[in-house]
C-alpha cells in the first residue's frame, strides 16, 4: 500500500479536525468573494475548508489521499445539505483525473505539503489552475516554536529515520523551497507572495486529552508512539508533548484547550 495513504488512513484525522472548524471558516472568509468560483481543496481532510467554501457559494471539489476522510467529508456535506461540495480520493502528486486549467482557485490548508514529490505537487497545482486563477497554501514552518511544528519535530525525534530520498513536508514552510518548486512549474517569483498567519485549535477537552487525540488519531504522532513503545520511550514522548500542549494552552476555561500555531500562507497568481 502507498505509505503516504497508509499514514493518513491509519488514524482518524476528523478527531483533530473537529478542533479546527472555527479558524478553517475564518481562513475561507479571508479568501475574499468566492461565490460561483470553481474551487479545488487539496488534501482537504473531512472538509474544514471545503464546506465553508461551499457554504459561501463556491463549487467545491475536495481531494484527499485518505479514503476514510473522503467518506467523512461527503457525509458532512450531505448532512449540511451542500450539493455543491464533493469529495474524491486523489493524490496531490498526481492529479491525473483532473483537467488542465479547470479551477479558479486551488486551496490547500496543511494538505498538499504532506504529499510526496513536492515538485510534482507544485506542477499539478499549477496545471489544474486556470490562467488568471490563484493557488493558496497554508504550510507549517520548520523550527517554528508553536504547536504543530513542535509536535512534528518532537514526534520525528522518536520515529525511525525516514527512507532515503524522503523530502520533509516541513520544507513547504521555507520560502526559498516554495519559490523553487513553483518556479520549476513555470511561475516566476514575483507572482508568489508570503505571509505569516495564525491557526487556532479549540477543544473542550484538557491539553492532556488533546495530546491523547494526537496519540490515538493523528498518523504522524501515532507512528512516533509506535516506535517509542518499541524503544521503551513512549512515556518520554507523552511527557514532552503534554509539557508542550500545557505550555501553549491559553484557554481561560479549566480543562479546555485553545492553542494557536503559526503557519506560512503562500499565494500564487497563476
Ligand atoms: C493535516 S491534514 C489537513 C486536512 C485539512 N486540509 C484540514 O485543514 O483539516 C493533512 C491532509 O492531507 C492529506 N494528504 C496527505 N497526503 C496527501 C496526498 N498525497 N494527496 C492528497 N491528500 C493528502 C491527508 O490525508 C490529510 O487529510
Amino acid at each position: 500500500m502507498n505509505p503516504n495513504q497508509a499514514l493518513w488512513e491509519k488514524g482518524d484525522f476528523t478527531r483533530i479536525a473537529d478542533t479546527m472548524r472555527e479558524t478553517g471558516d475564518a481562513a475561507v472568509e479571508g479568501l475574499g468573494a468566492i461565490k460561483g468560483l470553481k474551487v479545488l481543496d487539496l488534501g482537504c481532510g473531512d472538509g474544514t475548508t471545503a464546506l465553508p467554501a461551499a457554504r459561501r457559494g463556491a463549487e467545491v471539489l475536495g481531494v484527499d489521499i485518505a479514503r476514510n476522510l473522503v467518506a467523512a467529508g461527503n457525509a458532512r456535506a450531505k448532512a449540511q445539505g451542500l450539493t455543491n461540495c464533493v469529495f474524491r480520493e486523489g493524490d496531490a502528486s498526481n492529479l491525473h483525473q483532473l483537467d488542465d486549467h479547470s479551477f479558479d482557485l486551488v486551496v490547500s490548508m496543511f494538505g498538499a505539503m504532506f504529499a510526496p514529490r513536492p515538485f510534482d505537487v507544485a506542477k499539478e497545482m499549477v496545471r489544474v489552475t486556470r490562467p488568471g486563477g490563484r493557488i493558496v497554501m497554508a504550510n507549517w514552518i520548520p523550527g517554528d516554536p508553536t504547536l504543530v511544528a513542535q509536535t512534528l519535530q518532537i514526534s520525528s525525534a522518536y520515529s525511525p529515520p525516514p527512507p532515503e530520498g524522503f523530502v520533509s513536508p516541513m520544507t513547504w514552510g521555507i520560502e526559498a523551497n516554495v519559490i523553487e518548486r513553483f518556479g520549476a512549474a513555470g511561475i516566476p517569483a514575483e507572482k508568489i507572495s508570503f505571509a505569516r498567519d495564525t491557526f487556532t485549535f479549540r477543544s473542550s477537552r484538557s491539553p492532556s486529552s488533546f495530546v491523547a487525540d494526537f496519540r490515538n488519531y493523528y498518523g504522524p504522532t501515532m507512528n512516533a508512539f509506535a516506535a517509542a513503545e518499541q524503544s521503551g520511550k513512549a512515556a518520554d514522548l507523552q511527557q514532552e508533548l503534554e509539557a508542550l500542549f500545557e505550555r501553549q494552552n491559553r484557554s481561560e476555561v479549566k480543562d479546555a484547550t485553545v492553542i494557536s500555531a503559526t503557519f506560512l500562507r503562500v499565494t500564487v497568481a497563476v
